[in-house]
């Protein structure tokens, strides 16, 4: 199922490196074309020589070529390789370069390629059981996940340290079968699709240093667009101010006002195939923009008041626009959630929409899990557990990806 693929495998110092040769071999035996890279903690313990030998080609390791060595013309091969390549596999990953990567370091050929290439990334990380719980291991994965990196878990079992947990690089057929998934398309049913993913907060200007917005920290958009990606669809990401890294192959659009979100999504929705409006688009912004800073009343204490107008309704502007577009809203209630949200369904013309209530322990802004109901067009609600944004954005897109089959 592999055959002809350009798959790079990054060998990183971890005591698991031993096994890649058989690696190595079975995806060969699979038909792939495989370059193997190694970090020089790597070579400790498992020969370049026999990766050499397995893989048929010339182990890469160096950035810089000993000043020695005769002009090669191969001073961009970092770069070169990361456009060849149709998948990358870090196996095993240590944590020193599961930080490394999460945090876009290019220090080694591995890391340098890696930030340059293009293609899918898989990382798969083994080591010590306590390595692989210390927070920041744990928080470098997730950052590695939101950036749109696909990780394998470990195993848990006996590890090298005698110890027993999570931290084994699982079974070499199970790593296989996992490639062979994101290349051969089973888990990118959204292939050929363009969805319009909007995120965050917006900022509505009161003075030139001051803004009325709201607490939304784009983590539900961002996972999103992360995982339409993932699954193949061309995604465009409007974002509202956020401090978020952008999920790989996807486009970003920084916007700042919900008067910009709209201009933008007007301006690029008629050739998508979905939208879905997670941004927390301010309801109101402030009725006149002071051109200088309102100073403080330093007559005493009349405050001051602020009047507000109604923002345009993104989702309701464009429900009345659509033609054969998925459109998705979210619904942030606090009361009479059900009702609230299936009024807005109908009233938008939405094919689903999604409940939270930021009350529930879990849920809504600033948080990585949320808890969330999800209401499609036959009205019946599907309440789900408590779960990672990233897992509720693939429900929320397993909801909407047999409608979008049926488009154009
Ligand atoms: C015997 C031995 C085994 C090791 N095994 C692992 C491992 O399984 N996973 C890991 O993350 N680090 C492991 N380390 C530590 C890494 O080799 C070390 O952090 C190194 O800097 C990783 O470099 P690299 O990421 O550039 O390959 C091991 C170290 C030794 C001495």
């Amino acid at each position: 199922m592999l055959r002809g693929k350009h798959i790079i495998l990054g060998v990183t110092g971890g005591i698991a490196a031993y096994k890649t040769p058989w690696l190595v071999r079975d995806l060969i035996r699979e038909g792939a074309d495989v370059q193997v890279v190694m970090t020089r903690s790597a070579t400790q313990f498992v020969t370049p020589l026999t990766l050499s030998t397995v893989s048929k080609r010339e182990v890469l390791m160096d950035l810089f070529p000993p000043s020695t060595e005769e002009p090669t013309g191969r001073w961009t091969e970092h770069i070169d390789l990361a456009l060849w390549a149709e998948l990358l596999l870090v196996a095993p990953a240590s944590a020193n370069t599961v930080a490394k990567i999460a945090h876009g370091l290019a220090d080694n050929f591995l890391t340098t390629l890696i930030l340059a290439a293009r293609c899918p990334l898989v990382v798969s990380p083994a080591m010590d059981v306590d390595m692989y719980r210390n927070e920041v291991t744990q928080a470098n994965l997730v950052a590695l996940k939101e950036a749109g990196c696909h990780i394998i878990e470990p195993e848990s079992g006996e590890l090298a340290s005698g110890l027993k947990g999570p931290g084994r690089l699982p079974e070499l057929a199970r790593l296989i079968e996992f490639l062979e998934k994101i290349l051969t398309g089973s888990t990118r049913d959204l292939a050929g699709k363009k969805i319009l993913v909007t995120a965050g907060p917006t900022f509505e200007p009161i003075d030139p240093v001051r803004f009325v917005g709201n607490r939304s920290s784009g983590r539900m958009g961002f996972a999103l667009a992360n995982a339409a990606s993932q699954r193949g669809a061309e995604v465009t990401l409007v974002s509202g101010p956020v401090s978020l890294a952008t999920p790989r192959q996807t486009t970003r659009i920084d916007v700042r006002t919900a008067a910009e979100m709209m201009a933008a999504v007007d301006r690029l929705f008629p050739e998508q195939d979905a939208l879905i409006m997670s941004a927390a688009v301010a309801d109101y912004a402030p009725a006149t923009i002071a051109e200088q800073k309102i100073k403080r009343d330093r007559s005493g204490s009349s405050g001051l008041s602020i009047s507000l107008k109604s923002n345009p309704d993104i989702l309701k502007a464009l429900g009345s626009k659509k033609t054969n577009q998925v459109l998705v809203g979210f619904a942030l209630e606090t009361e009479n959630g059900l009702e609230n949200a299936r009024k807005k369904l109908s009233e938008k013309n939405l094919d689903a929409i999604v409940l939270n209530d930021p009350g529930v322990e879990g849920a809504g802004f600033e948080t990585a899990t949320n808890v969330v109901t999800i209401i499609g067009r036959s009205g019946s609600p599907r309440t789900l557990p408590k779960m990672s944004k990233f897992d509720v954005a693939n429900e929320i897109l397993n909801e909407i990806a047999p409608i979008l089959k049926s488009v154009r």
